[in-house]
């Protein structure tokens, strides 16, 4: 049977096990996907130990994205991009990595829930694994100018140099946040709240036609998507719907056949809704 994991710490409650078994019950493929804790010293033994019982590919999740990407032997172009990995493809060599985590976003806004990003203001709050992960994918995805807010300045500026696109792409401060106007697209990549709590956004950001997204969903997202109802966001989204897809992109990677997602997210949402 071909062998899969998704390789994190912590990793006991990721949904991916269940969302790949149900991709492979729906496509008739074999599969056994698993999860690999792995402390960062343990990383790049406990992969190489992976692939060395048969493990063909995996994906990658906090904190490891990052360390995953340097020890590829080859990267997709979107993983390069990123400097972040999310998904592993075992080849003759080693490991190619990729990241879908982009274009699962993407897909998730604009396919399931009916999003039209083009020409989106865009403000994107952090500059860690998981906003590097999404930007360019946003900005393929034809919104208009993206605004990158971080706690660490020097970051939001890194990550804006790296998307090279200076008339596009603005960094600002976060004491200056009240002073950026209005955005139709929010999206908090922030770990606030899931160490300390999200720092104060003033409701202005948003309007009556913005769409605020979380990329993480469960409890860590509630913050955030409580305060984009107080500011009166038209769509509040959390990243449920993006975890879905990145696994179905990945699947695709690894099998070469795209599974249909409605059903598992409808499974998934109600026991988390
Ligand atoms: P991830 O892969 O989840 O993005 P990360 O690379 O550690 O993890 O990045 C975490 C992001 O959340 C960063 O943008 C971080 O800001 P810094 O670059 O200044 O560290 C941001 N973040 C974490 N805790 C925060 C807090 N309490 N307030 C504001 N931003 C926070």
């Amino acid at each position: 049977v071909k062998r899969y994991a998704v390789i994190g710490h912590p990793v006991a409650h990721s949904l991916s096990p269940r969302i790949h078994a149900a991709f492979a019950k729906q496509t008739g493929i074999a599969l056994e996907y698993t999860t690999i804790d792995a402390a960062p010293e343990h990383f790049d033994a406990l992969l190489a130990e992976f692939a060395a019982e048969g493990g063909l590919g995996a994906n990658v999740t906090l904190p490891h994205k990052a360390r995953a990407a340097a020890i590829c032997t080859r990267l997709s172009e979107r993983a390069q991009r990123a400097g972040a990995v999310n998904t592993l493809i075992r080849t003759a060599t080693g490991w190619e990595g990729d990241n879908t985590d982009g274009v699962g976003l993407v897909r998730d806004l604009t396919e399931r829930h009916g999003l039209d990003l083009r020409a989106r203001r865009t403000l994107l709050l952090g500059a860690g694994g998981a906003a590097r992960g999404v930007a360019a994918a946003l900005l393929d995805a034809g919104i208009g100018d993206l605004y990158i807010v971080n706690r660490t300045p020097e970051r939001a500026d890194a990550l804006a140099d790296a998307l090279g696109q200076p008339g596009r792409v603005h960094p600002r401060y976060f004491r200056d946040i009240a002073s950026i106007g209005t955005f139709d697209l929010i999206v908090n990549a922030t770990s606030a709240a899931r160490d300390a709590a999200l720092p104060t956004l003033p409701v202005a950001l948003a309007g009556p036609r913005t769409a605020a997204v979380d990329l993480s969903y469960g409890e860590v997202a509630i913050p955030f998507l409580a305060w984009a109802r107080a500011a009166g966001a038209h769509d509040r989204i959390d990243g449920l719907g993006m975890l879905v897809e990145q696994a179905a992109e990945s699947f695709q990677r690894w099998h070469h056949v795209r599974p249909e997602t409605d059903a598992i997210f409808a499974v998934l949402r109600e026991h988390r809704a």
